[in-house]
């Protein structure tokens, strides 16, 4: 006993003097400048370059040996390395080898979860809800910093108005001010108050610039467009990202108008680093400095490397062109020390941010990893949050909710699915065992005298005739017949861009043979893009969009399906009738022959098509509710307002249903004349209301000339003199409600 009491004294005598000489940094301009004045040229080199671990593939494989070179102290950042085990053994052999002990940073892609995943980010959109995308990052960034995370590449915020393309998943829609919105609610969650602290991130707002603008949505293909579009609507959400104190930010593979983001000088020092006095630090995508050899922009890697490096760029990406050419370059005088220095400076004060220099190891914890992950409250949130992202696009004869009384038959290769269910991108969530199935969800909530059954009837692709004939068997014999649909997590994504986004042929069949049972059929689509479902609008009685809705995704279709969770969530996408019709999205311009559609007395010289409607299938901002929603005593604070004035836009809002329900008024203007054409209509505020059945709230909007902005004939952000139209309602098709006069 008097053995081990003397210990214990040892001990916390030693603790003691370790705490008393925990060195106090200097503040973070002296201590980062009197580091690099200790640096040779090749170490602050060195901590422009990051390696992708052996742990998730998010690019070609190159074959690096990462671990090699952070022995010999040449890496300053690592992806892909995850886990507090893990990252503070390789923190430990780089602390080992780095002269300076400079900590490395650990960055990996933490989309929607770390480990408790969330709706994929589209879904996200979907709910309008900025607390809970907030909370989502927030959660993520607590899960993913106990799992030694320093770094996220998210928010992603590239406007995206081409369903073919894959990566629209991943981003918040078409929708500049709803992209703005989110990206800040993002960057708030992920970064919080206080990077020193440890359940806060560094975000990173990508990918630097117009990504989502691929021509025919075919990834990291071509964009060309004006400078007008590219500020008006692809810059926006990132000059948010940045007025959110987004730290970090990340290029895009394209070329825009022939010159690659990443060495894209005018995007990243011009406009990012000195007209937005962005002080944070720029990664390149996976290779993407290497890949403007192929673009034909750079005729070797140390061309791409001096050249991306002298544009802006400060973090080279998994190329190695930073550490194999930069120190040549700065030989020939290519690229200068000034340059380096910058990029190095903004890497360190990140670290620094961070409190590694303190303690490299304090996002290592084995023991607060095991205490954080899959907290009770963070499934709790990824179910509350799912429930708000769920789209109903049609309830014809109010066939939902179902009730547990009535005989009912699942189908669908998704029905029990707990793989695809995250979605693509979902980090380190797991694709079994975990996730919460429809099945498992239907199950859990009807309890034990549910009289459901369970059938996949097919897959994606392939239809075994007894599995079908045991699914229609059973849908035969039910009330109604709910098929659970879509596509599988990896059709959107990275690299996964499509020409054909209708559901497979062995789905669509199948839906054609249940139909012929003559039963109600609710579809409950899971994709991570709007798909062009016209036949199954046309056909079946009752379509709920889910996204994909992540680890609590089952319980989150069960409870709506069942009337607990009443959807509320709006599209933040349209869906196009077919492919033919993209890029279709709401804010479009008139054109000078607008067609008025049927009752247009010029059904010719128009702006139309001769075999389809130039109407989307269901419009930006569209969802239904199980109850309904009256609009009322439309009021304006003043029909005129002058520059720097407010005014307030005001309308009633009943809930003339018998439900309980969330509907989110949207507030749209056109800007009837301007210097240069305008859209026919801009989203300028939502808000979520809670209405009581039966309940009436009036909803205010309070705007000034300050929203009314755009880049006018001479490429100024200002806002002119004129009439304004308002429209104000439950999605982007909105009636107009009068007009108002912005006056000098
Ligand atoms: C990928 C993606 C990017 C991601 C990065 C690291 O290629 O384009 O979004 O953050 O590589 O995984």
């Amino acid at each position: 006993m008097k053995h081990k009491l003397t210990l214990l004294l040892l001990l916390s005598f030693s603790l003691g003097i370790a705490q008393k000489n925990k060195t106090k940094l200097k503040p973070k301009a002296e201590f980062v400048s009197d580091l690099m004045n200790q640096m040779t040229v090749d170490e602050k080199i060195y901590q422009l370059v990051q390696f992708t671990s052996d742990g998730t593939v998010t690019g070609p494989k190159t074959g690096d040996n990462y671990i090699t070179w952070i022995k010999q102290g040449k890496v300053g950042s690592v992806l892909n390395c995850t886990g507090a085990q893990a990252t503070r053994e390789v923190q430990r052999i780089n602390l080992e080898n780095s002269r300076l002990k400079i900590p490395i940073l650990f960055g990996h892609d933490v989309i929607h979860g770390y480990k408790t995943i969330f709706p994929i980010n589209l879904g996200l959109a979907a709910s309008f809800d900025m607390k809970a995308i907030e909370r989502a990052s927030q959660i993520a960034a607590a899960e993913a910093s106990a799992g030694g995370v320093h770094w996220t590449f998210a928010p992603m915020v590239d406007i995206a108005r081409d369903p073919r393309w894959g990566r629209i998943s991943e981003g918040s829609g078409e929708d500049t001010y709803l992209g703005s919105q989110i990206a800040m609610a993002s960057v708030r969650g992920f970064q919080g108050d206080d990077l020193s602290k440890t359940n806060t991130i560094l975000a990173c707002a990508k990918h630097f610039a117009a990504y989502g603008a691929a021509e025919a949505g075919r990834d990291y293909n071509t964009t060309d467009m004006s400078e007008r579009v590219l500020r008006e609507v692809y810059l926006r959400p990132f000059k948010a990202a940045v007025d959110a104190g987004v730290k970090t930010f990340m290029t895009s593979f394209n070329e825009i108008a022939g010159i690659p983001s990443t060495a894209n000088k005018y995007l990243l020092r011009d406009i990012l680093k000195s007209e937005w006095k962005f002080g944070g630090m720029v990664v390149s995508d996976y290779t993407g400095v290497n890949e403007m050899i192929a673009h034909g922009f750079a005729k070797d890697d140390q061309d791409a490397a001096q050249l991306a490096l002298n544009a802006g760029l400060d973090m080279d990406m998994v190329g190695a062109t930073f550490m194999k050419t930069l120190r040549k370059s700065y030989d020939e005088g290519k690229v200068s020390m000034a340059v380096i220095d910058d990029a190095c400076r903004r890497v360190l004060e990140l670290k620094y941010d961070l409190g590694l220099f303190e303690d490299p190891y304090r996002y290592s914890d084995e023991k607060r990893e095991k205490e954080t992950i899959y907290k009770k409250e963070y499934l709790d949130a990824a179910l509350d949050i799912a429930n708000k992202t769920l789209v109903l696009l049609k309830n014809k004869n109010n066939v939902l909710p179902l009730n547990a009384s009535q005989k009912i038959s699942f189908v669908g290769p998704l029905v029990s699915d707990e793989n695809h269910i995250i979605g693509s991108w979902a980090a380190l969530g797991d694709r079994g065992g975990v996730a919460v199935s429809v099945k498992e969800g239907v199950e859990k909530l009807l309890g034990a005298n549910a009289k459901a059954t369970f059938d996949k009837g097919v897959d994606f692709d392939k239809a075994d005739p007894s599995e079908m004939n045991q699914a229609l068997a059973n849908a035969a014999k039910a009330d109604v017949v709910v098929a659970v649909m879509g596509e599988r997590e990896n059709q959107t994504g990275e690299a996964a861009s499509q020409t054909n986004i209708d559901l497979s042929v062995t789905q669509k069949n199948f839906l054609m043979e249940l139909k012929k049972t003559g039963k109600p059929i609710v579809l409950v689509l899971m994709s991570g893009r709007p798909m062009t479902i016209s036949w199954e609008n046309e056909n079946l009685d009752a379509i709920l969009d889910a996204w994909y809705p992540g680890t609590r995704g089952g319980d989150a279709i069960a409870q709506t399906l069942f009337g607990q969770n009443n959807p509320s969530g709006k599209l933040p996408v349209t869906f196009p009738r077919s492919v033919g019709q993209i890029p279709i999205y709401y804010n479009h311009k008139n054109t000078g022959r607008p067609y008025l559609g049927p009752t247009d007395p010029e059904q010719k010289y128009k702006s139309r098509y001769t075999d389809s409607a130039i109407e989307p299938l269901y419009p930006f901002g569209y969802g239904l509710s199980y109850t309904a929603f009256a609009y009322d005593n439309f009021k304006l604070s003043s029909k005129t307002i002058r520059f720097g004035e407010k005014l307030k836009i005001s309308i009633d809002v009943a809930n003339t249903g018998s439900y309980d329900g969330i509907e989110v008024v949207q507030l749209y203007l056109r800007d009837l004349v301007g210097s240069v054409t305008r859209p026919m209509r801009e989203l300028k505020g939502f808000e979520r209301v809670s209405l009581k059945k039966g309940e009436k709230k009036t909803v205010v909007f309070e705007i000034s000339s300050d929203d009314l902005k755009f880049y006018n004939i001479d490429m100024k952000n200002e806002a002119e003199a004129g009439d304004f139209e308002v429209f104000v309602g439950g999605n982007s098709d909105a009636q107009s409600r009068g007009l108002f006069g912005l006056v000098k």
